[in-house]
């Protein structure tokens, strides 16, 4: 990345949830990928602060962190600009590059990390990179509220199993309902549709007032091997349902049916892309 990079506004995807263990990170290592390979710069970063978990699927041993940005946007002297770039560890695979902001590795730096500095942060990568993914927690903390306002589009996951998680579920977009976002930017997704469970997706559609934007099938022993071999799902040969459905969600956020040939760049802009 060079130093006269053009800034570029790009897309922020944040991936939220009501309920842990529901496919954020998953989700999110794959989107970031799938986008990666379609010519795209990508950014991803890692604000499931304390327990950050895209290191691991991803088997990155980063160097810096969000800690040691944070540090150094803290400590820069007037007039010498931070480059966000330089704290980001590449996950490579093939000919596919996308970027990672690890979160930190102790939870001391982890708790000590400020909401308005972690939007900077994102503010600051969205100048260079096309698409900027979030991963988060499942709580609607300070971090995560602000985020939230910040993102172009949220990702809001939800999982059809047990009657708690489906009324977190229901709170929680309620609650996304009142901050009056444009109804665009509110996607809501359901993972692991056809895990073996009594609650029917109507059902579930019905308490929530609206349809599930886009549905992932259950898959966990591709779910898993991915996870083990630290390569996500949608830039493996051979594919998956679980892989192919991941990529027809990007797809779709990219208003572009899915391509093999990937790579080509539309001349649209980004906002005719997404909500066109
Ligand atoms: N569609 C799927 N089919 C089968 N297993 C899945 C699927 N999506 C995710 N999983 C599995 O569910 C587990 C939780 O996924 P993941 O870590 O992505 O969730 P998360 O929302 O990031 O959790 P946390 O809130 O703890 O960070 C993982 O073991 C993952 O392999
Ligand atoms: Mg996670």
């Amino acid at each position: 990345m060079g130093v006269f990079t053009q800034e570029i506004n790009g897309v922020v995807i944040t991936f939220f949830s009501t309920a842990s263990a529901v496919g954020k990170t998953l989700i999110s290592t794959n989107m970031a990928s799938e986008l990666a390979r379609q010519g795209k710069k990508v950014c991803l970063v890692d604000f499931d602060l304390q327990f950050g978990d895209v290191s691991n699927y991803l088997q990155l041993l980063p160097q810096r962190t969000a800690y040691d940005l944070q540090q150094a946007m803290s400590q820069q002297q007037q007039g010498v600009a931070v480059r966000a770039e330089e704290f980001l560890t590449p996950y490579e695979y093939h000919n596919v590059v996308f970027y990672v902001l690890a979160a930190p590795t102790k939870l001391e730096e982890a708790y000590n990390i400020d909401a308005d500095k972690a939007m900077d942060m994102v503010r600051q990568l969205q100048k260079v990179f096309d698409y900027v993914l979030v991963d988060t927690t499942s709580t609607f903390s300070k971090l995560n509220l602000a985020l939230l306002d910040l993102s172009t589009i949220v990702s809001f996951l939800g999982i059809v199993d047990f009657i708690p998680t489906i009324k977190n579920m229901k709170i929680g977009s309620e609650t996304l309902k009142k901050m009056n976002y444009d109804k665009n930017k509110i996607r809501l997704i359901l993972n692991r549709s056809n895990a073996k469970t009594r609650i029917s997706i109507e059902d579930v559609e019905n308490l929530l007032g609206e349809p599930f934007y886009h549905i992932l099938p259950n898959d966990f022993h591709a779910a898993s091997q991915s996870i083990k071999d630290g390569v996500p799902l949608v830039l493996r040969s051979g594919g998956s349902e679980l892989g192919e459905a991941l990529r027809d969600l990007v797809a779709r956020y990219t208003n572009r049916v899915y391509d093999d040939a990937g790579d080509e760049r539309g001349s649209e802009s980004w906002l005719a892309r997404i909500f066109g």
